[in-house]
């Protein structure tokens, strides 16, 4: 453990705490989020075909209508990832998702994820409707980060720079100064370390201990982890690995560290599918929600996909890598919304005032860190050149990065 984290004095939302706050979390929070059960409990019953096509069907009507566009998430079912696909939506991770809620000019987006997918597609278009299949499918990080602790932390830590995951409610987005996802996190971190800013991480544990191995970075960190990720076991990895000696290992960052350091690739959902297209490798071990199996095979139809084990010798297969909040999505619940317009987001506005401004920056960062590799391919791409670059860049947005 590095020095700073033994030190770390914020004992309280710890991993235990984090698992017993879950249920007065939910009571505490006005809208209604659910608990593990409750959202179990709420995963729709899998339709038949002609069920699937019915429903499929009144949704692209409907999407005409109100001039909507569907966004998923790839952990959702695979109906309504190949629905959003074929209605000229998209699939994405959650940057891509918040950068296509952005820029699409439809009225109405229907977000099919998790809340807090939603609130940034709000915070980021006020002016649009946003729906969603159920706005109680929540997230095990959101839920494990209450805004009035966590704004507790932040004020005992003042000297830092507050950095929290985009998996957070709109009240923790509020107060940070950056909002990032996994695909930007090490670039903004690296970026904001190199100009000497301690950092206060959230939620995510594992996340942050894998950023601050990558960068170097004085990071506080947050005991939160999602329940998903956090069932991955290394044991049991190693031993899948050596029944598929060809197959490599592409992990998400919210996996804890043991399985981290077993991984060939560690990145985004999206960057997780882009190597399993990719790479060269015709065998894939694949640790994150299962969800992602779906495009994999799509894109990657010879290919061999094998989930990373949550079960085993020690485990607990709490959630078996699947979400439960996530799969609360179904296309009967998407039909539903769209007809009568419910279940939407709903923000204050002084709050999506403040809770812009942390997403904006991770976007414009994202925009610039593109361009600049765009142009300067042949040149490689060192962040020192990236910064000198940024420096003479005299677009406004660009001076608060
Ligand atoms: P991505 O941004 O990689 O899609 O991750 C979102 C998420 O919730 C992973 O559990
Ligand atoms: Fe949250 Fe984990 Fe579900 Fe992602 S998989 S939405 S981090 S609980």
């Amino acid at each position: 453990m590095k020095e700073h984290l033994a030190s770390y004095p914020y004992e309280k939302p710890s991993l235990d705490y984090m698992q017993a706050h879950i249920e007065s979390a939910v009571d505490a929070q006005q809208s209604n989020a659910c608990t593990l059960h409750e959202a179990w409990a709420k995963v729709p019953a899998p339709l038949n075909a002609t069920e699937i096509q019915q429903y499929q069907e009144e949704i692209r009507e409907l999407l005409k209508q109100h001039n909507a566009v569907m966004v998923a998430h790839y952990y959702v079912e695979p109906e309504l990832q190949d629905l959003a696909l074929a209605t000229g939506g998209m699939v994405g991770d959650s940057l891509e998702m918040a950068k296509f809620c952005k820029n699409h000019p439809a009225d109405t987006l229907l977000v099919v994820g998790v809340r807090f997918m939603g609130e940034t597609a709000k915070i980021l278009s006020p002016q649009k409707t946003v729906l969603m299949p159920d706005l109680d499918a929540t997230c095990s990080l959101d839920l494990g980060c209450p805004a009035d602790e966590f704004k507790q932390f932040c004020d005992e830590h003042p000297d830092r720079t507050v950095v929290v995951y985009a998996n957070t409610s709109a009240e923790v987005k509020a107060h940070a100064d950056w909002v990032v996802t996994s695909s930007i996190a090490i670039e903004i971190v690296e970026h904001l370390h190199s100009q000497g800013k301690k950092i206060i991480w959230g939620p995510d544990r594992h996340l942050g201990q894998y950023i601050q191995d990558k960068t170097g970075a004085d990071m506080l960190l947050w005991q939160g982890s999602c329940i998903v990720h956090n069932e991955f076991k290394g044991i049991e990895l190693t031993h899948l690995k050596q029944q598929h000696p060809k197959a490599i290992v592409l992990v998400h960052p919210e996996s804890p560290a043991e399985v981290v350091a077993l991984a060939d690739v560690v990145g985004s959902t999206s960057k997780l599918l882009n190597a399993a297209v990719q790479r060269p490798e015709q065998e894939f071990i694949v640790a994150t929600d299962q969800g992602i199996l779906h495009e994999m095979q799509k894109q990657a139809p010879h290919k061999k996909f094998f989930a990373a084990p949550t079960a085993g010798n020690g485990a607990t297969c709490k959630s078996c890598a699947f979400c439960p909040w996530m799969a609360m999505n179904g296309l009967a619940a998407c039909a539903k919304v769209l007809r009568d317009h419910s279940q939407e987001v709903q923000l204050d506005a002084a709050l999506i005032e403040e809770a812009r401004a942390p997403i904006q920056r991770m976007l414009d960062f994202s925009e610039a860190y593109k361009n600049y590799h765009q142009q300067h391919q042949q040149l490689g791409a060192g962040l020192a050149q990236f910064q000198q670059w940024l420096a003479t860049q005299h677009e406004a947005k660009y001076s608060t990065l």
